[in-house]
Order: C-alpha cells, then sequence, then structure tokens
C-alpha cells in the first residue's frame, strides 16, 4: 500500500495531513523553544543571584565581626579636621526648619526676628539674615550693634530690662524698628532720650500677663516673681492712664514717643500649648481695654518660647510651627474683632522672636572621650566638652541626647562628665549608650540655641568654636 501511488482526493489528503502535521510539529518545536528559552532564562538568572550572594559572601566580614563593626552618623574621618570640642552644624536641616517657619509666616502674615541670645555664631547670623523675611531680637547693645551689620534697622526689635542710656540712644540713632520697653522708668527715660535727639521711636510695652509656663523654672519669665516686663495686675489703671497720655501726647510731653503695641514673652521651650492660648486671653483683654481708650495697636509681638524635642531629636527635628502659630492664630479673638469700631480698623501684625526652635536641633557638640575612669559605684566617660562648652545640662538640668559618633550596638552605663573642676560638670548620670573607649568622638544633640552662645572660657579654657557642615 505504502508504494501505490495516490490520487485525487487521496492525495489532497495526504498533503493536508502532510501539512497538518508540518504544522503541529512546527507548533511543537516552537513550544520547546519557548519552554526551553524561559527554563534557560530562570537558569541564567538563578546563576546570576548564585554568583552576586556567593561575591557577596566572600567580602563579607564573619558575621560576628559584621555586629561589632561601627555605622556612622558623622563621617569620624572628617571629623579629625578640628580640634574637640567644637559645634558642628547641620545646614540641611537648618535651612529645613527656617523654610518652614518663613513658609507658614508667610501663608498668615507674621514676623519673625530670630533671637540673636540664642545663637550668634557669625555664619549662623548670616544664614538667617540672608532670608530677607526675617529680623532680629535683640536684648543688648551688643546685639543691637551686631544684628546692625546683617539685617536692616527696620526689621530689629530691641527688649531688656535694664538697658542703659548708650544702649537706648545707640537704638535710637540707629533707628531701630521697635524699643520693647519693660517699665515706667525706662518708658520716662526713653522719652527723655528721644526729647534730647528730637527723633521719634517706636516703642512697646513688654507686658508681664503672670501666666505659668510649664517649662524649667529658670526659664519662665512671666509670673510676678520673674523680673520682667510691666506687672498690669499690680495696678491696671496706672498701665491704661499711662499709654493713654503717652498716646494722646498730652501737653505734648510724648511727642517723641510712638506707641506701636505690646511684647509678651512668657518663658522658653514650652511644648504645652495651653499656656501660650492662656496668654491669649489676657492679651484680648489688654487690647480690648486699650480700645476701650480709643488706643489702637498695630504690633503684637509674642515673644518665642516654642519648645523642641531634647528626648528625640532625630525622630523630630523639626518644631512644630504650626500648631504653635495656629494657637495664636485662633486663639486671639482681638485679631477677627478688627474693624471701624474696633482697633480703629488697623491691622494688628504678629511678631515673634523665635530661638531655640529655629537652630536647637541643628547644632551638636563634638567632642572625644579622654577617660574612661571606673568609679566605686559608677562608671565614669570623661569627655573633653566641659560645662563651659555647654552649660544647659548644669545650669537647667538638661539632659542633651549623647551618641558614640560610631555607633557599636554594645550599651553600657555611664556618667558622662566634663573635666572641669566643679561637680556639676556633668552631662549625663546614669546614661545608657554605645560603649566607648578613650579617643571615641561622640555628640551631643540639640545644642544649636544656648550653646555656643553661653559658652565661657572656664578655667581659662579655650572658647569652643563652631563649625558648619560645609567647612568639613
Ligand atoms: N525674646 C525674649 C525677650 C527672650 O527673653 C527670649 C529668651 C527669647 C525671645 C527667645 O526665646 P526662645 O524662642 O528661645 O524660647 N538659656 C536658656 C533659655 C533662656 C531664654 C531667655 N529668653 C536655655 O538654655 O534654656
Amino acid at each position: 500500500m505504502d508504494d501505490m501511488p495516490l490520487k485525487g482526493n487521496d492525495q489532497n489528503k495526504e498533503m493536508f495531513i502532510d501539512e497538518e502535521n508540518t504544522i503541529k510539529n512546527k507548533q511543537v518545536i516552537k513550544k520547546r523553544l519557548i519552554i526551553g528559552g524561559i527554563v534557560a532564562t530562570i537558569a541564567v538568572v538563578i546563576i546570576i543571584i548564585v554568583l552576586v550572594v556567593t561575591l557577596n559572601n566572600g567580602n563579607e566580614e564573619p558575621k560576628d565581626e559584621q555586629k561589632k563593626k561601627p555605622r556612622s552618623l558623622l563621617d569620624p574621618e572628617k571629623l579629625k579636621k578640628y580640634e574637640t570640642p567644637y559645634y558642628y552644624y547641620n545646614t540641611s536641616l537648618l535651612n529645613e526648619t527656617i523654610d518652614e517657619a518663613l513658609r507658614l509666616s508667610k501663608k498668615h502674615d507674621l514676623k519673625i526676628h530670630f533671637s540673636l541670645k540664642s545663637n550668634f555664631n557669625e555664619k549662623i547670623v548670616k544664614i538667617f539674615a540672608s532670608h530677607e523675611e526675617l529680623g532680629a531680637d535683640c536684648v543688648s547693645g551688643g546685639e543691637v550693634n551686631y544684628a546692625l551689620k546683617y539685617f536692616s534697622p527696620d526689621k530689629i526689635v530691641f527688649a531688656g530690662i535694664g538697658k542703659t542710656d548708650k544702649e537706648i540712644e545707640n537704638a535710637v540713632d540707629k533707628g531701630i524698628f521697635c524699643l520693647n520697653v519693660e517699665s515706667y522708668e525706662e518708658l520716662e527715660n526713653l522719652n527723655e532720650i528721644c526729647k534730647a535727639k528730637g527723633k521719634r521711636m517706636n516703642f512697646a510695652t513688654r507686658i508681664n500677663p503672670n501666666v505659668e509656663a510649664h517649662t524649667h523654672e529658670k526659664i519662665v519669665t512671666g509670673l510676678n516673681e520673674n523680673k520682667f516686663g510691666i506687672y498690669l495686675e499690680e495696678n491696671e489703671t496706672k498701665f491704661y492712664e499711662k499709654i493713654y497720655e503717652v498716646y494722646t501726647n498730652k501737653d505734648d510731653k510724648y511727642k517723641y514717643l510712638n506707641f506701636i503695641g505690646l511684647h509678651f514673652h512668657i518663658g522658653s521651650n514650652i511644648l504645652n500649648f495651653t499656656d501660650f492660648a492662656t496668654l491669649c486671653k489676657k492679651i484680648d483683654t489688654i487690647v480690648d481695654k486699650l480700645n476701650e481708650k480709643n488706643v489702637s495697636i498695630s504690633y503684637l509681638n509674642l515673644g518665642g518660647g516654642l519648645g523642641v524635642d531634647y528626648n528625640e531629636p532625630a525622630l523630630n527635628p523639626i518644631p512644630d510651627f504650626e500648631g504653635y502659630f495656629n494657637t495664636y492664630l485662633t486663639n486671639l479673638t482681638c485679631l477677627q474683632k478688627i474693624g471701624p469700631n474696633y482697633n480703629n480698623n488697623k491691622k494688628i501684625t504678629l511678631h515673634f522672636e523665635l530661638g531655640r526652635s529655629m537652630i536647637a536641633q541643628s547644632g551638636y557638640v563634638i567632642s572625644r572621650v579622654n577617660y574612661i575612669k571606673e568609679g566605686i559605684e559608677k562608671k565614669f566617660a570623661i569627655l573633653d566638652a566641659g560645662m563651659n562648652d555647654l552649660i544647659r545640662p548644669a545650669m537647667y538640668d538638661a539632659l542633651h541626647q549623647i551618641e558614640r559618633v560610631e555607633i557599636n550596638d554594645d550599651k553600657t552605663k555611664y556618667d558622662v562628665v566634663g573635666p572641669i573642676c566643679e561637680s556639676s560638670d556633668v552631662f549625663a548620670k546614669n546614661y545608657t549608650m554605645d560603649r566607648l573607649k578613650k579617643g571615641d568622638y561622640v555628640l551631643i544633640r540639640t545644642a544649636g540655641a544656648y550653646g555656643e552662645s553661653m559658652a565661657s572660657r572656664y578655667n581659662f579654657r579655650d572658647l569652643i568654636k563652631g563649625y558648619l557642615d560645609y567647612e568639613f
């Protein structure tokens, strides 16, 4: 049969069968090729993965060793550039902080004056001054002159209970924006100085509102027991009468004084915003009473006071500016009342004198371990930084987080101390941190505010210097 020639339909059929077979064969081959291809690709991928893992394993140190290998918060090699101890400033964080504060101040039309007392490192001040929306807050003639180098006079405010005649004269001569007057005696003195010079000066009265601020007792400023501001509770009538007298320039006595508003500062490092809300109630009452006397204001300076997170600085590097500003914006009802029958329809601008919140988290003390000393009851880590470099722990019992620059995960407890001949030269007691050895670099966090600016030469030590990250 096989040899018999095919004819007609049969032949066609055979052709179809052949074609079908060929197609089937082709499909089978194609399928096999595809499957083969996929298998080959998977195999190649597996081989590559195995190779990479093997190569990596080959480079890895043994697991135990790897555990001990330090990870660095900052590059220890770079830190060697300057002799310790010194202040190190993180300018990226500083710029982020400034941006956030300015974003909100622009949104709500607020004015911020950087409080020079918190940090007057020239390089830092230049960064603040490079933002034209920012002004300066000063509390001494020295700060005023320093501020005048970088800020325009119309952005400078000046507070302080003990301004000397010379300091006032200078402020008047330079035409700074506002003098925050802290007593009736100072008000009369300012008047005399302005009269003698024939120069008119903006002033505000700093009020002591007797509002509790839940912070360290040494940084509370707005209670009757504190030395700051005019004590309204002492004699309210006296205050309103005096302001009325100045405002209306009775008998031409106060023609050189321009009363623009009120100044408050109830304390520093305040994290409980209800204290600010309580302050708002007092402010509203005062503005209402001034309004009853037809005295209008354009300036409400609410001080600084916004606290920062000393416990978890890495988690909360930027303070809650939004919550802080909103507390004032929502609680100050005087702002909403402005109209023809209130404050003579005059706009009230809110001013803030922010120090700590603007710079604290961007500064660190960089120090090295001089000795690890085994005591009878405890182990001491003796640093080369002392209370003269960062006085906050000794002065306000502040705890600044301390970290070994190279993290080693091997924890132990120390009393971390400085070399100064004072028992109060202690940064932290019974403090759990990475095990230290002589020469290790250590950083002390949240030291940007009231750190470098409060440093001294006690024990005849060198005055600590400060460097910005781009200088490494
Ligand atoms: N304005 C006036 C009138 C002030 O007295 C102060 C701070 C500020 C503004 C800035 O406040 P801040 O935003 O920084 O809270 N050496 C202490 C802080 C003393 C603050 C005194 N006045 C510390 O290290 O905690």
